[in-house]
């Protein structure tokens, strides 16, 4: 594998132009967005995406989000009636998907089969760069195995994939720390169908409606949303605060507490956050640091569903289950 450390702001030319050649001949290019580390491959290549999946072990009826460099890039790959193309506008670049109804050649190794694709133009200047020089749309998940915590930084993605892929660019760590907001925009409404950086309020306020939150069938549509995910190897348990004690069968002088309120137990390690989007960003480093550092369990703190906090309360919940 390839190892280069970029600037996010202004990238070096020549190894984003090594790293999009890898992309155009049909390897795997890990790279930073603004919401966590992806795992790219060229979107029109099927044995390219293929590959995506090998090197995750991610079940093959889990779709992939196309990264594109510009709005306009859209158009050649989903139908764009007006609403998607104000919402694009009014959202990209940033950590918004959207699912749409997919034009007829977008490989179905992206889809998983289904009529529809996501699409997503991400917030970070060595991302759009890489994009823009592949010359290609480039489906790219989180730069995790399937099921562990997505990776906020280079060090999590070599650790993760360090032997499975061809190139990994590091830009230190990202801004949001959860991935993005998906919205299914191929019905009336608007469906939720994952919690993520662009904040559901944001979202309410802009569309001037409430978003619906998937049922079955849309559950069935967004078949990442059926996994356990994001768990480090370690158990998880949630704490309310105020509302319980530290559960008994934990012991907190083998366990790391993680949240924005001050434990009374005294844990091995604690790592407190000022605000929800600090903890946000911090979250899955620091599951993997108590990892690291040999810990039993996990304790988190429930945040409050305001902002990213209803994406960090998404992801404690399924860590934890
Ligand atoms: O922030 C992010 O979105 C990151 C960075 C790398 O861009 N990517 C990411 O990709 O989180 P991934 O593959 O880990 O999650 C994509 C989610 C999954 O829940 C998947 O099921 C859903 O998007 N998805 C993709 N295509 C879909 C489609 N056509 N219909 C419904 N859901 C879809
Ligand atoms: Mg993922």
């Amino acid at each position: 594998m390839f190892y280069f450390k970029i600037d996010r702001w202004n990238p070096d030319p020549n190894i984003i132009a090594r790293a999009a050649s890898i992309l155009r001949d049909g390897g795997l290019a890990a790279f930073p967005t603004e919401t966590v580390y992806g795992l790219g491959a060229n979107g029109l290549n099927p044995d390219a995406v293929k590959k995506i999946f090998r090197a995750k072990g991610r079940p093959v009826d889990n779709p992939l989000i196309l990264h594109l460099s510009e709005p306009g890039q859209a158009r050649s790959l989903a139908e764009i009636d007006d609403r998607a193309a104000e919402t694009i506008k009014a959202f990209w670049p940033g950590p918004l998907t959207l699912v749409l109804p997919a034009l007829p050649h977008v490989p179905r190794e992206v889809t998983a089969g289904l009529s529809t694709v996501a699409l997503r133009m991400p917030d970070h200047p060595a991302a759009l760069a890489l994009i823009d020089a592949a010359q290609c749309p480039v489906a790219a998940p989180s730069a995790n195995r399937s099921g562990r915590p997505s990776p906020t930084d280079a060090e999590a993605v070599a650790a993760d994939l360090g032997d499975r892929i061809d190139i990994l660019l590091d830009a230190g760590s990202v801004d949001v720390g959860l991935e993005s907001t998906v919205i299914d925009l191929t019905g009336r409404g608007v469906l939720l169908l994952r919690p993520g950086g662009a904040p559901a309020e944001k979202l309410e306020k802009f569309f001037g409606e409430p978003l619906e939150s998937p049922g079955d069938d849309a559950r069935k549509r967004s078949p990442g949303t059926r996994y356990r995910h994001y768990a480090p190897a370690l158990p998880v348990s949630i704490w309310r605060p105020g509302e319980e004690e530290i559960p008994r069968s934990i012991d907190p002088s083998t366990s790391g507490f993680m949240g924005m309120t001050p434990p009374s137990a005294h844990f091995a390690r604690t790592v407190l956050f000022d605000s929800e989007s600090s903890y946000a960003r911090g979250m899955f480093a620091g599951f993997r640091h108590f990892e690291a550092e040999g810990l039993r369990h996990i304790v988190v703190e429930w945040p409050r569903s305001q902002g990213i906090g209803l994406a960090l309360q998404d992801r404690i919940w399924r860590a934890s289950n």
